[in-house]
Protein backbone atom coordinates (compact mmCIF):
# COMPACT_ATOMS: atom_id res chain seq x y z
CA UNK A 1 0.00 0.00 0.00
CA UNK A 2 1.34 3.63 -0.15
CA UNK A 3 0.22 7.27 0.87
CA UNK A 4 1.73 8.96 -2.40
CA UNK A 5 4.98 8.69 -0.67
CA UNK A 6 8.26 6.61 -1.53
CA UNK A 7 8.20 3.92 0.11
CA UNK A 8 6.26 1.95 2.65
CA UNK A 9 3.27 3.53 4.48
CA UNK A 10 4.07 3.83 8.42
CA UNK A 11 1.24 4.03 10.92
CA UNK A 12 2.99 5.01 14.41
CA UNK A 13 1.28 4.73 17.64
CA UNK A 14 3.30 6.53 20.46
CA UNK A 15 1.37 6.95 24.05
CA UNK A 16 1.98 6.74 27.78
CA UNK A 17 2.66 3.21 29.90
CA UNK A 18 -0.66 0.96 29.34
CA UNK A 19 -2.63 3.21 27.03
CA UNK A 20 -3.18 -0.06 24.74
CA UNK A 21 -0.25 1.01 22.16
CA UNK A 22 0.59 -3.02 21.30
CA UNK A 23 -2.69 -4.22 21.61
CA UNK A 24 -4.23 -1.71 19.73
CA UNK A 25 -1.09 -1.59 17.04
CA UNK A 26 -1.71 -5.14 16.45
CA UNK A 27 -5.36 -5.56 15.51
CA UNK A 28 -4.84 -2.57 13.40
CA UNK A 29 -1.76 -4.01 11.67
CA UNK A 30 -3.62 -7.30 11.04
CA UNK A 31 -6.82 -5.33 9.27
CA UNK A 32 -4.46 -3.39 7.24
CA UNK A 33 -3.03 -6.58 6.41
CA UNK A 34 0.99 -4.62 7.59
CA UNK A 35 3.34 -5.67 9.74
CA UNK A 36 3.34 -4.98 13.91
CA UNK A 37 6.58 -3.73 15.36
CA UNK A 38 6.07 -3.28 19.39
CA UNK A 39 9.11 -1.31 19.68
CA UNK A 40 9.03 -1.43 23.85
CA UNK A 41 9.64 -4.97 23.15
CA UNK A 42 12.99 -4.30 21.89
CA UNK A 43 13.37 -2.06 25.10
CA UNK A 44 12.57 -5.03 27.05
CA UNK A 45 14.71 -7.05 25.66
CA UNK A 46 17.70 -5.06 25.96
CA UNK A 47 16.76 -4.76 29.23
CA UNK A 48 16.71 -8.42 29.47
CA UNK A 49 19.88 -9.01 28.01
CA UNK A 50 21.75 -6.82 30.75
CA UNK A 51 20.58 -7.88 33.60
CA UNK A 52 21.53 -11.44 32.34
CA UNK A 53 24.67 -9.83 32.02
CA UNK A 54 24.57 -8.92 36.12
CA UNK A 55 25.05 -5.44 34.58
CA UNK A 56 24.56 -3.00 38.16
CA UNK A 57 21.81 -0.63 37.00
CA UNK A 58 24.56 2.07 38.30
CA UNK A 59 26.38 1.20 35.47
CA UNK A 60 23.89 1.27 32.64
CA UNK A 61 23.94 5.12 31.49
CA UNK A 62 27.32 4.38 30.46
CA UNK A 63 27.05 1.68 28.60
CA UNK A 64 28.30 2.58 25.33
CA UNK A 65 27.86 1.18 21.77
CA UNK A 66 30.69 -1.50 22.16
CA UNK A 67 29.35 -2.53 25.17
CA UNK A 68 26.28 -3.15 23.40
CA UNK A 69 27.05 -5.38 20.46
CA UNK A 70 27.75 -8.09 23.34
CA UNK A 71 24.11 -8.15 24.02
CA UNK A 72 23.08 -9.48 20.80
CA UNK A 73 19.44 -8.25 20.63
CA UNK A 74 17.54 -8.87 16.86
CA UNK A 75 14.37 -8.75 15.18
CA UNK A 76 13.04 -11.94 13.68
CA UNK A 77 10.18 -11.68 11.00
CA UNK A 78 7.58 -13.46 11.45
CA UNK A 79 4.16 -13.23 9.27
CA UNK A 80 2.32 -10.49 11.02
CA UNK A 81 5.49 -8.96 12.89
CA UNK A 82 8.83 -9.47 14.31
CA UNK A 83 9.90 -11.50 17.15
CA UNK A 84 12.43 -10.03 19.42
CA UNK A 85 15.64 -12.38 19.93
CA UNK A 86 18.41 -12.18 23.08
CA UNK A 87 20.88 -14.53 21.64
CA UNK A 88 19.48 -16.07 18.84
CA UNK A 89 16.30 -16.88 21.17
CA UNK A 90 12.90 -15.83 22.27
CA UNK A 91 13.63 -14.06 26.37
CA UNK A 92 10.23 -16.15 27.03
CA UNK A 93 8.34 -14.65 30.32
CA UNK A 94 11.26 -12.25 30.85
CA UNK A 95 10.36 -9.73 28.53
CA UNK A 96 7.15 -9.27 30.25
CA UNK A 97 7.93 -9.49 33.94
CA UNK A 98 7.40 -7.04 36.53
CA UNK A 99 11.17 -6.27 36.92
CA UNK A 100 11.68 -5.83 33.48
CA UNK A 101 8.57 -3.84 33.01
CA UNK A 102 10.19 -1.71 36.03
CA UNK A 103 14.05 -1.18 35.12
CA UNK A 104 13.12 -0.91 30.95
CA UNK A 105 12.82 3.12 31.08
CA UNK A 106 15.96 3.35 33.01
CA UNK A 107 17.85 1.31 30.19
CA UNK A 108 15.61 3.37 27.39
CA UNK A 109 17.61 6.86 28.46
CA UNK A 110 20.83 5.57 27.23
CA UNK A 111 21.09 7.20 24.18
CA UNK A 112 23.48 4.68 22.73
CA UNK A 113 20.49 1.86 23.49
CA UNK A 114 18.15 4.75 21.63
CA UNK A 115 20.74 5.07 18.72
CA UNK A 116 20.93 1.21 18.30
CA UNK A 117 17.30 0.29 18.86
CA UNK A 118 16.25 3.07 16.76
CA UNK A 119 18.47 1.51 13.55
CA UNK A 120 16.56 -1.83 14.18
CA UNK A 121 13.26 -0.56 13.90
CA UNK A 122 14.31 2.25 11.04
CA UNK A 123 15.27 -1.49 9.41
CA UNK A 124 12.07 -3.12 9.37
CA UNK A 125 10.87 -1.08 6.81
CA UNK A 126 12.63 -3.38 4.08
CA UNK A 127 9.91 -5.81 5.08
CA UNK A 128 6.72 -3.59 3.83
CA UNK A 129 4.27 -1.19 5.67
CA UNK A 130 4.43 -1.20 9.17
CA UNK A 131 2.42 -0.33 12.27
CA UNK A 132 5.06 0.72 14.86
CA UNK A 133 4.21 1.38 18.49
CA UNK A 134 6.40 2.91 21.34
CA UNK A 135 7.04 6.50 23.09
CA UNK A 136 9.20 7.87 20.52
CA UNK A 137 7.78 6.32 17.33
CA UNK A 138 6.70 9.23 15.62
CA UNK A 139 8.74 12.13 16.91
CA UNK A 140 11.85 10.72 16.11
CA UNK A 141 11.74 7.08 14.69
CA UNK A 142 9.49 7.73 11.83
CA UNK A 143 9.36 11.77 11.53
CA UNK A 144 7.47 11.50 8.13
CA UNK A 145 5.18 8.30 9.11
CA UNK A 146 2.18 8.62 6.62
CA UNK A 147 -0.60 8.62 9.86
CA UNK A 148 0.90 9.20 13.62
CA UNK A 149 -1.80 8.29 16.10
CA UNK A 150 -1.30 9.37 20.23
CA UNK A 151 -3.18 7.35 22.67
CA UNK A 152 -3.96 8.19 26.04
CA UNK A 153 -6.25 7.17 28.78
CA UNK A 154 -7.12 8.51 32.44
CA UNK A 155 -4.22 7.48 34.68
CA UNK A 156 -7.04 5.48 36.83
CA UNK A 157 -7.97 3.42 33.21
CA UNK A 158 -5.09 2.35 32.32
CA UNK A 159 -4.12 0.87 35.82
CA UNK A 160 -7.40 -1.11 35.54
CA UNK A 161 -6.32 -2.12 32.07
CA UNK A 162 -3.08 -3.34 33.17
CA UNK A 163 -4.36 -5.45 36.23
CA UNK A 164 -6.61 -7.05 33.96
CA UNK A 165 -4.12 -7.96 31.35
CA UNK A 166 -1.87 -9.30 34.09
CA UNK A 167 -5.25 -11.25 35.67
CA UNK A 168 -4.88 -9.36 39.01
CA UNK A 169 -7.55 -7.98 41.35
CA UNK A 170 -9.31 -5.05 40.04
CA UNK A 171 -9.52 -3.66 44.18
CA UNK A 172 -8.96 -0.26 44.89
CA UNK A 173 -5.78 -0.54 46.94
CA UNK A 174 -4.25 -2.78 43.92
CA UNK A 175 -5.48 0.05 41.09
CA UNK A 176 -4.00 2.69 43.93
CA UNK A 177 -0.70 0.93 43.37
CA UNK A 178 -0.49 0.07 39.96
CA UNK A 179 -1.25 4.09 39.16
CA UNK A 180 2.16 4.78 41.01
CA UNK A 181 3.74 2.06 39.03
CA UNK A 182 2.26 3.82 35.88
CA UNK A 183 3.12 7.41 36.89
CA UNK A 184 6.73 6.72 37.86
CA UNK A 185 7.32 5.21 34.68
CA UNK A 186 5.69 8.47 32.67
CA UNK A 187 7.86 10.65 34.25
CA UNK A 188 11.08 8.25 33.38
CA UNK A 189 9.97 8.53 30.12
CA UNK A 190 8.85 11.97 29.70
CA UNK A 191 11.37 13.58 31.63
CA UNK A 192 14.69 11.84 29.13
CA UNK A 193 16.68 14.15 27.48
CA UNK A 194 16.79 11.50 24.59
CA UNK A 195 14.01 10.92 22.61
CA UNK A 196 11.62 11.91 25.52
CA UNK A 197 7.95 10.82 25.39
CA UNK A 198 5.71 13.45 23.85
CA UNK A 199 2.52 13.64 21.67
CA UNK A 200 4.31 14.67 18.01
CA UNK A 201 2.62 17.64 16.72
CA UNK A 202 1.16 16.22 13.62
CA UNK A 203 -0.87 13.17 15.42
CA UNK A 204 -4.21 11.97 16.03
CA UNK A 205 -4.78 12.33 19.82
CA UNK A 206 -7.45 9.71 20.86
CA UNK A 207 -8.32 9.64 24.30
CA UNK A 208 -9.45 5.82 24.79
CA UNK A 209 -11.14 6.56 28.21
CA UNK A 210 -14.37 5.94 27.80
CA UNK A 211 -13.56 4.15 24.30
CA UNK A 212 -13.95 1.01 23.63
CA UNK A 213 -11.15 -1.31 21.79
CA UNK A 214 -12.94 -2.07 18.84
CA UNK A 215 -14.29 1.82 18.43
CA UNK A 216 -10.61 3.09 18.83
CA UNK A 217 -9.37 0.28 16.23
CA UNK A 218 -12.05 1.02 13.64
CA UNK A 219 -10.93 4.79 14.10
CA UNK A 220 -7.40 4.34 13.57
CA UNK A 221 -8.26 1.42 10.53
CA UNK A 222 -10.59 4.40 8.79
CA UNK A 223 -8.15 7.59 9.07
CA UNK A 224 -5.64 5.12 7.45
CA UNK A 225 -7.35 3.80 5.04
CA UNK A 226 -8.59 7.31 3.84
CA UNK A 227 -5.00 8.45 3.55
CA UNK A 228 -4.30 5.58 0.88
CA UNK A 229 -7.86 6.43 -0.91
CA UNK A 230 -6.82 9.90 -1.24
CA UNK A 231 -3.34 9.27 -2.37
CA UNK A 232 -4.25 6.71 -5.29
CA UNK A 233 -7.10 9.32 -6.62
CA UNK A 234 -4.50 11.92 -7.16
O1 LIG B 1 3.44 -1.56 26.99
P1 LIG B 1 4.04 -0.66 28.04
O2 LIG B 1 3.45 0.71 27.98
O3 LIG B 1 4.03 -1.26 29.38
O4 LIG B 1 5.58 -0.49 27.73
P2 LIG B 1 6.43 -0.94 26.49
O5 LIG B 1 5.90 -0.30 25.24
O6 LIG B 1 6.58 -2.42 26.48
O7 LIG B 1 7.84 -0.25 26.78
C1 LIG B 1 8.62 -0.57 27.92
C2 LIG B 1 9.57 0.60 28.19
O8 LIG B 1 10.46 0.74 27.08
C3 LIG B 1 8.90 1.95 28.34
O9 LIG B 1 8.52 2.23 29.66
C4 LIG B 1 9.98 2.91 27.85
O10 LIG B 1 10.86 3.23 28.89
C5 LIG B 1 10.74 2.11 26.84
N1 LIG B 1 10.39 2.48 25.46
C6 LIG B 1 10.98 3.60 24.94
O11 LIG B 1 11.72 4.31 25.63
N2 LIG B 1 10.76 3.96 23.64
C7 LIG B 1 9.95 3.22 22.86
N3 LIG B 1 9.78 3.56 21.60
C8 LIG B 1 9.32 2.07 23.40
C9 LIG B 1 9.55 1.74 24.71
Amino acid sequence: MTDGREGPLVVTIDGPAGSGKSTTAKEVARRLGFRHLDSGALYRAMTVAVMRADIPEGEWDTLDREALSQFEVELAPTEEGFLVLVRGKDPGEDLRSVETTRLAPFLARNRWVRQNLTEFQRSALSFGDLVVDGRDMGTIVFPNAGLKVFLTASLEERSRRRLLQEGKPLDEKSIRQEALRISKRDETDTDRAVAPLKKPMDALEIDTTDLSFETQVVRIVAVALALTREATEK
